[in-house]
């Protein structure tokens, strides 16, 4: 390793808006750091990109779910690596009732949309702030905007993405580090996603972005040093509409909306 190499890192760059970011941040010449679960052929992607990008480009498997997994991928970066891009990208969610959830699956949410997150960015803001200059893209959604039901913890995980990414840009706001936060709506990602939004109806799928398109706008409005990012036209106005719609109402449209979605899924 070059000790004057820099480095991106990217969670959950095996599919999805990660590995779109992850083509995004290697055309720009960009060194890559790429997590992915294990047996997502994730050092094959980085291969990949770094012989068809020229850069140099390294897959790791882990769970960031898994405390020892995760103090161990992050002490590898730490111990070897300089760093000048960090984007905390992995994050899982569902639609599900609340009562019947396994603790499995909420705290699946909990540790990967949340812990992993924060701790990633402690662990590695050192390593950032020795860099001329340097940024954390924090990956969360338009559903951060407001409660909902049947998802409950994925808007509330991401409202705290939200919160979390805002503060430390304030905290951060001398220094040579950036803290961007994205809100992304509907992508057709993986194909658990692509069966629910197949469910909207076609004046609503005419809104939502490619993970490419996606990753192209985050990637830009990043490096220009923005807090706050919402990509797209449509997501501008669904924005909008979230903050003009009262609470009550958005719960019930949501209610209803995420409740067919659930008897599709269960049908
Ligand atoms: N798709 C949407 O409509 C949408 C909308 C708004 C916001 N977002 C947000 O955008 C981000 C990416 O979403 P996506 O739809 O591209 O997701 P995705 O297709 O499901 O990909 C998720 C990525 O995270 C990785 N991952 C999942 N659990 C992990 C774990 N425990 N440890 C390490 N890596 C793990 C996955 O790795 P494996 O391939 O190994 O499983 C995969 O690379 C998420 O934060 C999501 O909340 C998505």
């Amino acid at each position: 390793m070059n000790r004057k190499e820099r480095y991106t890192v990217i969670t959950g760059a095996s599919r999805g808006l990660g590995r779109a970011l992850a083509v995004e941040a290697a055309e720009k010449g960009r060194n890559l750091i790429l997590a992915a679960l294990p047996g997502e052929h994730i050092d094959e992607i980085a291969d990949g990109l770094s012989s068809k990008f020229h850069i140099v480009a390294m897959g790791i498997e882990v769970d960031l779910t898994d405390e020892q997994d995760l103090r161990s991928f992050t002490k590898v970066i730490v111990e070897n690596y300089e760093v000048d891009m960090l984007i905390n990208n992995a994050g899982i969610g569902g639609t599900n009732f609340f009562e019947s959830a396994s603790t499995a699956y909420i705290d699946n949410i909990i540790q990967l949309n949340m812990r992993a997150l924060v701790y990633l960015t402690h662990q590695l803001l050192p390593v950032l702030k020795r860099q001329k200059r340097a940024y954390i893209l924090n990956i969360a959604s338009l559903a951060a905007f407001g409660p909902m039901p049947f998802k409950t913890i994925y808007p509330a995980s991401k409202a705290f993405v939200a919160s979390f990414s805002k503060g430390l840009n304030a905290e951060l706001r001398d220094t040579n580090v950036s803290v961007s936060v994205a809100y992304p709506g509907g992508m057709a990602t993986n194909p658990e996603i692509i069966a629910r939004l197949r469910n909207y109806n076609k004046l609503i799928r005419s809104t939502f972005l490619s993970p490419r398109t996606t990753a192209r706008i985050c990637f830009r409005q990043t490096l220009a040093g923005n807090t706050v990012i919402v990509p797209g036209f449509a997501n501008k106005i669904n924005r909008f509409l979230i903050k003009l719609i009262p609470e009550q109402i958005r719960l019930i449209i949501f209610s209803r909306n995420l409740q067919m979605e659930m008897t599709v899924k269960l049908a």
